[in-house]
């Protein structure tokens, strides 16, 4: 029977790529495990990718900067919005005063009776951090983030919508959803797949605001992918959700390190379906040790390798 994992990566469209490293790398101190480009289209464009310490799926956060191509995009309704990551419920002192501390404008909210702590990318991206007990996912202590603080990594997506009930049952009827679905005015929270940490879908009602952006531009988020775990179960979500009636969805894509189909959701939020690629995944080019050292180009761009790299910002980590 067709099963999802849990979560595998969350992929953004950003501006500048230099302030995406400090603010990954220098401010919320994860790592960066890998850069490369864009597999789609003809512009290159950086896909940077940061991780927790050991890059687990679930933990991975992908970046496109599009403002050296001019793409803008506007945070709206029918999208996803909001990047949930998993600290400790402890850390959320710690966070706030280091967000401050970096001159991120930070914000405490409570939701679902727990608090959180709210901030931006700088392109304008949602965060928010959400407290987890027993996420045993180990935090990459980068720029003197303490252990005890390191960010486990992702706790899911949250999505806006004019109307969240197609998006309910597209989540019970055909994405594996658990049983439970948590309600708090307009918004409601459940969990897709088997795992514990890293798969909550938040859907909150928005009819306040226009249509969001859906395809690359920065300040928006673009997608959000789940772990489908082997490529045979992949097929077996992808027939099921066709099944159900839900034809917007890919041919199978290979992004090297994974593969993927994409499914647009009735939400509006863009879903991936990932497998992590049988030859290593993102070590089938760097060692575990080196992982992000390197610019990576996939086979079919490295004749492109100087004209590429001419044209792309140069980033220092
Ligand atoms: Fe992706």
């Amino acid at each position: 029977m067709a099963y999802v994992e849990g979560s595998h990566h969350v992929t953004l469209s950003v501006a500048g790529a230099q302030e995406d490293v400090d603010f990954h790398v220098k401010v919320l101190g994860l790592r960066l495990i890998k850069r490369t480009v864009l597999f789609d289209g003809s512009l290159p464009i950086y896909h940077l990718y940061y991780s927790n310490a050991s890059g687990d799926p679930s933990s991975v956060i992908t970046t496109f900067p599009w403002a050296q191509a001019g793409f803008y995009g506007k945070r709206g309704t029918n999208q996803a919005r909001e990047v949930l990551l998993s600290v400790p419920h402890e850390s959320m002192d710690y966070w706030y005063q280091r967000l401050s501390d970096h001159a991120v404008g930070v914000e405490n909210l409570e939701v679902f009776g727990q608090r959180r702590v709210a901030f931006r990318h700088p392109s304008g991206i949602e965060y928010v951090f959400v407290g987890n007990a027993g996420d045993q996912r180990v935090g990459h202590a980068g720029y003197r983030v303490p252990q005890e603080h390191a960010i486990h990594g992702i706790h899911g997506v949250g999505v806006h919508v004019s109307t969240p009930d197609r998006m309910v049952e597209f989540a019970n009827e055909s994405f594996h959803s658990q049983d439970q679905l948590v309600e708090e005015g307009d918004r409601a929270a459940l969990q897709i797949g088997n795992q514990k940490y890293g798969n909550h879908l938040e859907i909150t009602v928005n009819r306040e605001d226009d249509q969001g952006t859906w395809g690359y531009g920065a300040g928006t988020y673009h997608h959000f992918a789940w772990n489908v775990d082997t490529l045979s179960n992949q097929t077996d979500v992808k027939f099921d959700i066709e099944g159900r009636g839900y034809t917007d969805i890919s041919e199978l894509k290979d992004r090297k390190y994974f593969k993927s189909v994409y499914v647009r959701t009735p939400s509006g939020a863009l879903f991936e379906l990932a497998v992590t690629h049988e030859d290593g995944g993102w070590e089938c080019d760097e060692s575990p040790q080196e992982l992000g050292s390197r610019f990576q180009l996939p086979d079919q761009f490295e004749h492109r390798r100087e004209e590429i790299l001419n044209r792309l910002e140069t980033i220092e980590i």
